[in-house]
This record gives structure tokens, C-alpha cells and sequence, in this order.
């Protein structure tokens, strides 16, 4: 098995700007990827939210998935306190689990959730990392369970394409700089999702194919 020992990001010092600097790059179009499939869980009863960020997420979640016990993993303590602030005082926060941790180093429970959630979060690594993240997730997934996934793409042709490429490039260079983000290009992670047996059953674009979201299961 490959290991990859590298510090993970570290995002504390972006956590409080972090909603600010998103609505100036990109105004409401992340969290319409957001959340534009987070109903499509409702069903489901233990989630892993990977990467979780400022809770914006997870406070839309507790609503959609009422029944669900949701286990959010994320490195930066200034994030993941965002996030318990959030819901703090609400029915929903005695069903959510906070974890500080490195994703690459954490340990999941065999087939122990019904859906894993990644938002705006495999993009952060390169791609031998997503597939070991990816491999190592997978085995905690149900078979059937869901995985919801939104991150950038980089749209076919055009001027879509040239303009994906130099937002990703100032992007990146910023997230290396603030965070020491291992990345420096977009991974495939929807490549990478499909082979290890997660196959699209619904997906949307924003922003001419610059921003996707997907609901991927576990066949
Ligand atoms: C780009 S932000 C995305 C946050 C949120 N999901 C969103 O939609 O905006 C990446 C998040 O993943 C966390 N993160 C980055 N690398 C991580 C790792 N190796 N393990 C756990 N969390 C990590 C960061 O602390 C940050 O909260």
C-alpha cells in the first residue's frame, strides 16, 4: 500500500474569512453545488462529512437528513469549532460528531456509513492522494451507500475552459500559499470515484461546467 505522510493542510488562520472570500470569488454558486442534492440523503442514517469546513454544510444537512448520526472529520480546529457553533444549542448537534483529524490517518468503521460526503475537498489533493483516500473511504461505505461529491472541473472548450484554468490557477497558488494545499492542479476525482466502484446516478453544473456536483453509489 502506498503511504503518504505529508502534513495536512492547515486551514485555521482562512476559517474565519473563509465564507467572505468565497462569496466575493464565486457569490452563491458553491453552496447552490452544496446543497443542491443534500435531500437525495435522506434516507440515510450515518454519514461521513470529510472536509467539512465552516458548518454550512452540515447545518443544511441536519435539516434534510433528520434521522441521520453525521460524523464530520475535519484537520482545522478554527473550522470545525465554526461548524459546532453552528448548530450548537439545536436538537441536530447531539446527532453530530466532531472529529479532528487527518483524513489520510483516521480510522473508519468497515461498511459503516451510508453516505460519504466531499465538498469543495478532494480538489485540495493531488491524485495518488485522492486514490488512496478514495480506496481506503470506500471500504467504510454500505454497499449501495451514496457518495456526494461537488468540486471545480475544468468545462471541455471555450472560453469557459480558459477562464476555469486561470481562476483554478490563482486558486491554487493562494490555497498553497495560506494552507500548504499538496495540490497544484484539479484531480480526477470523478475518475477516480468511478473506478473504485461509485457510478454517477445524478449530477449538476454551475457556472458553464466550472463548479459539478454529483451523487455517486456504491454498486
Ligand atoms: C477547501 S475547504 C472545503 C470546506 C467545505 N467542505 C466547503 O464546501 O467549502 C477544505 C476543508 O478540508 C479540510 N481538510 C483539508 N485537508 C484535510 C485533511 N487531510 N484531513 C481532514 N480535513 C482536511 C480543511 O481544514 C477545510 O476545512
Amino acid at each position: 500500500m502506498t503511504m503518504i505522510t505529508e502534513p495536512a493542510p492547515n486551514f485555521d488562520s482562512l476559517a474565519r474569512a473563509y465564507r467572505l472570500l468565497e462569496v466575493i470569488a464565486f457569490g452563491r454558486t458553491l453552496e447552490r453545488a452544496r446543497f443542491c442534492m443534500l435531500d437525495r440523503l435522506a434516507g440515510c442514517r450515518d454519514i461521513l462529512v470529510l472536509g467539512e469546513g465552516d458548518g454550512r454544510c452540515l447545518a443544511r444537512l441536519v435539516s434534510a437528513v433528520p434521522a441521520a448520526r453525521i460524523h464530520c472529520v475535519d484537520a482545522s480546529a478554527a473550522m470545525l469549532d465554526r461548524a459546532a457553533r453552528r448548530i450548537a444549542g439545536t436538537e441536530a448537534a447531539r446527532r453530530v460528531t466532531f472529529v479532528r483529524a487527518d483524513a489520510f490517518a483516521a480510522d473508519f468503521p468497515p461498511a459503516g456509513y451510508d453516505a460519504v460526503v466531499t465538498l469543495f475537498f478532494l480538489d485540495c489533493f493531488r491524485a495518488e492522494q485522492v486514490a488512496l483516500l478514495v480506496e481506503r473511504v470506500a471500504a467504510a461505505v454500505k454497499p449501495g451507500g451514496l457518495w456526494l461529491f461537488a468540486d471545480f472541473a475544468i468545462p471541455a472548450a471555450g472560453l469557459a475552459r480558459i477562464r476555469a484554468r486561470l481562476v483554478l490557477a490563482v486558486l491554487y497558488a493562494f490555497f498553497r500559499w495560506r494552507t500548504g494545499l499538496p495540490a497544484r492542479e484539479l484531480p480526477p476525482s470523478e475518475k477516480i470515484l468511478c473506478k473504485a466502484g461509485f457510478f454517477p446516478v445524478d449530477e449538476r453544473s454551475f457556472s458553464g461546467g466550472f463548479i459539478r456536483s454529483a451523487l455517486l453509489e456504491r454498486r
